[in-house]
């Protein structure tokens, strides 16, 4: 299995609808067991909270269900546990970079680096933004989990 971890800062937004995607589309695409996929959050103050009503809303709208996922906060351990650390934005590659055990500074990653064809480093945070704003973020994920996904599938086959 391939581990695969998405950090964001709430861990009730950016980081749980790509969790919900990705696993959707590695399923889709009979990789359902092929990849470990989880969510986490670099602030604690969500911690045990299901993602925010607009994002299951904006998910459920296109199928995919993330009202049962809860809020944790990452860990260093996870850098280890995990074989893909990928940041919604760049404030969160930092905040991993500088968590990281030693030798481990570079695995994490962002997770549009995958997908260089949107031109974008960062998902926009959605919180406390509008209906278009997750809409938004929304599409900028699908895109991001397809790509990422394009970019793993040669390594889940063989794993
Ligand atoms: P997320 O959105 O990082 O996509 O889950 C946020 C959620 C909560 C906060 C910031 C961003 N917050 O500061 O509480």
């Amino acid at each position: 299995m391939i581990g695969v971890l998405f950090v964001c800062t709430g861990n009730i937004c950016r980081s749980p609808t790509a969790e919900g995607v990705f696993r959707a589309m590695a399923e889709r695409d009979g990789l359902g067991t092929a990849f470990h996929v989880d969510s986490a959050g670099t602030y604690e103050g969500h911690v045990g909270e299901p993602p925010s009503r607009e994002a299951v809303r904006a998910a459920a709208r296109r199928g995919y269900d993330i009202a049962g996922l809860r809020a944790r906060l990452v860990m260093p351990e996870d850098l280890r546990r995990f074989d893909h650390v990928l940041a919604m934005d760049r404030g969160h590659l930092r905040a991993l970079r500088g968590m990281a055990p030693p030798g481990l500074r570079d695995k994490p990653r962002l997770f549009l680096a995958t997908a260089p064809d949107l031109g974008l480093h960062d998902v926009a945070d959605p919180w406390y933004g509008t209906v278009d704003d997750y809409e938004r973020a929304l599409n900028t994920i699908e895109a991001g989990c397809a790509a990422l996904l394009n970019h793993l599938r040669a390594s889940a086959l063989t794993a």
